[in-house]
């Protein structure tokens, strides 16, 4: 019998990619998203990379009868916690709806998992909880910065909801995963990055720029500290941290955790910046983008990087695609989305 992954904000961008790569490695998985950040389209595209009608559960995370009910018909033997909203800029403008959805769902579904005898979660986290660090590339042990954003605090708060909830308990078991910049999309270019409104991210902004969509990108700031003056970061294939969830579930399932709550850097360890992600997808896609450099964006870290040693000794996982194809596969989707 199939183990059974619930995957919150399953019809988002990396809930579908993980549901994807789950599917492929023999899971059985149930969706559930409330689609104020996705459309059906991103479950359509799973159920057609995947050729298997993929249960999908519309529901609010917030919802504790309709979780409750999802529990009931359906026997969860680990859940990966995606269901939150995740824009810097607006969580600063409307923090009470980042700290009500993000932090009300997570403990929802904490009581629901507890109720029903779930105990392995995966919590989808982000770099963003470092800050700009001291010290680069960043470990798991580098300490946390405060917050520059309230949406980085609603991911600083449900890990330590999170790591308080497995010391509790005699026997729930969690992982937090720490994203850095997640880029592209499924090879197939059926599922991908599909941001409602002005895109807030690098990627989806220069492919939206080269699809016609948008007029100009704007390069915010060369004046920084770095090799070429624009910020670094280490941009993760979504393909790739896709995998880092199923090892994650796998690891709990398969009782290989070394402690009840572990945290896990996902990145590739290569910093790489704004200007060369730029010059790269010109150069695979063969095309020129329209750009120009204005001001820096307040709250923007400088440099942030990750040094992937846990993850690849503890997990046995490591980033395998190169930044050419998933700049590639990022633009091909884009090209699929616009029907270019
Ligand atoms: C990357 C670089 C910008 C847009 C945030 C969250 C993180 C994660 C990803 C949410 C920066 C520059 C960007 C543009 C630009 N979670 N940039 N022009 O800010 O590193 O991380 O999003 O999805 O938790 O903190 O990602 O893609 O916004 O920016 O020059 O139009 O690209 O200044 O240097 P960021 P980003």
């Amino acid at each position: 019998m199939s183990k059974c992954v619930l995957v919150t904000g399953g019809a988002g961008y990396i809930g579908s990619h993980t549901t994807v790569e789950l599917t492929a490695a023999g899971y059985d998985v149930v969706i559930a998203d409330n689609l104020s950040n996705s459309d059906m389209s991103g479950v359509e595209g799973v159920r057609t990379i995947t050729g298997k009608n993929i249960p999908f559960i519309e529901l609010n995370c917030l919802d504790r009868a309709a979780m409750e009910k999802l529990f009931e018909d359906y026997k969860i033997d680990a859940v990966i916690h995606f269901a939150a909203f995740k824009a810097v800029g607006e969580s600063v403008a409307e923090p009470l709806k980042y700290y009500s959805n993000n932090i009300e769902s997570f403990v929802t579904l904490l009581q629901v998992a507890e109720k029903y005898g779930v105990n392995n979660i995966v919590f989808s986290s982000s770099a963003t909880v470092y800050g700009q660090p001291d010290v680069l590339p960043a470990t798991e042990q580098t300490p946390r910065k405060p917050a520059t954003s309230p949406y980085g605090n609603t991911k600083q708060m449900c890990e330590d909801i999170l790591r308080d909830t497995v010391a509790a308990s005699q026997s729930l078991k969690g992982i937090a995963l720490r994203y850095f910049n997640p880029i592209g999309a499924h090879p197939s270019a059926l599922i991908g990055e599909l941001p409602k409104g002005v895109p807030n991210n690098l990627v989806p902004f220069i492919t939206q720029t080269a699809a016609g969509v948008r007029e100009c990108l704007s390069i915010f700031g060369d004046d920084y500290n770095t090799p070429d003056g624009s910020c670094l970061r280490d941009y993760i294939d979504v393909v790739d941290l896709a995998k880092a969830h199923v090892t994650a579930v796998s690891r709990m399932l398969d009782d290989k955790n070394k402690e009840r709550y572990e945290i896990f850097n996902i990145g590739t360890g290569r910093a790489v910046s704004v200007f060369e992600l730029v010059n790269t997808f010109e150069k695979v896609n063969n095309l020129k983008l329209n750009y120009k450099v204005v001001g820096r964006r307040p709250g923007d870290v400088e440099s942030v990087w990750a040094d992937t040693t846990l993850a690849e000794t503890e997990l046995g996982w490591k980033a395998e695609r190169s930044l050419d194809d998933t700049l590639k596969s990022a633009w091909e989707w884009e090209k699929r989305v616009r029907g270019l």
